[in-house]
């Protein structure tokens, strides 16, 4: 955290929901950040190298912190509420917040899916979101063929919008993306 941040203050208590809570990435959470770059997609969709190796695991989480200071947004490892372990990373992504509007991502480590960490992670980080002054609805995008995330959004309580057809090119190509919204209740 830092005092330059343009972005509301880090909250004070961890955002939480069943089974999970939402903290600072650590480097104690290295095994889990190395186990996320050993999935096929995760990969493609940020700026985590498959197959990172320790050092540039530690640069990922390091550049997870600077998502704050930089006012992109919110970048939170969600952890086993039980045991503080990480099991997966999640952002509330705050470039249009002027605008009121934000996206959110997050993805669970090859280990630790099916445990409805997902689906707790993304209800905590909405509820987060609302406690912003401003924000009033937060987007994801999904692809079609992606269930787990369909079915995580909804559980969260969002609401399909539409397809964006060739919407963003990932992996070298084009890709049709759901739109997925929850609006400030
Ligand atoms: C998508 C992802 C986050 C789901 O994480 P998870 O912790 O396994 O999800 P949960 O256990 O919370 O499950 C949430 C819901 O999705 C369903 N689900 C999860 N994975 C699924 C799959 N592969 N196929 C079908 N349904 C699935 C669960 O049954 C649950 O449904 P329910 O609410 O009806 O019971 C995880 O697979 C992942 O990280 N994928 C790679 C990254 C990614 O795709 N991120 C999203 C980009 S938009």
């Amino acid at each position: 955290m830092t005092p330059t941040s343009p972005l509301p203050p880090w909250p004070s208590t961890p955002p939480a929901h069943g089974g999970v809570v939402l903290r600072r990435a650590r480097e104690d959470d290295l095994a889990m950040v190395r186990d996320l770059a050993t999935d096929d997609y995760v990969p493609t969709i940020g700026t985590l190298p498959a197959h990172a190796d320790d050092a540039e695991a530690l640069a990922w989480i390091d550049r997870q912190h600077r998502r704050y200071d930089e006012g992109t947004g919110f970048s939170f490892a969600i952890a086993d509420a039980e045991t503080d372990t990480a099991v997966g990373q999640c952002g509330l992504w705050l470039s249009e917040l002027e605008a009121g509007r934000a996206t959110a991502g997050y993805s669970i480590a090859p280990a630790d899916r099916g445990r409805g960490y997902a689906g707790d992670a993304l209800t905590a980080l909405t509820a987060f979101g609302w406690t912003l002054p401003g924000l009033f609805r937060i987007a994801l995008y999904i692809e079609p063929w992606n269930t787990g995330s369909i079915r995580t959004a909804e559980r969260a309580g969002y609401a399909r919008e539409g397809l964006l057809r060739s919407h963003q090119e990932i992996a070298g190509t084009r890709r049709d993306m759901l739109l997925y919204a929850a609006v400030r209740p």
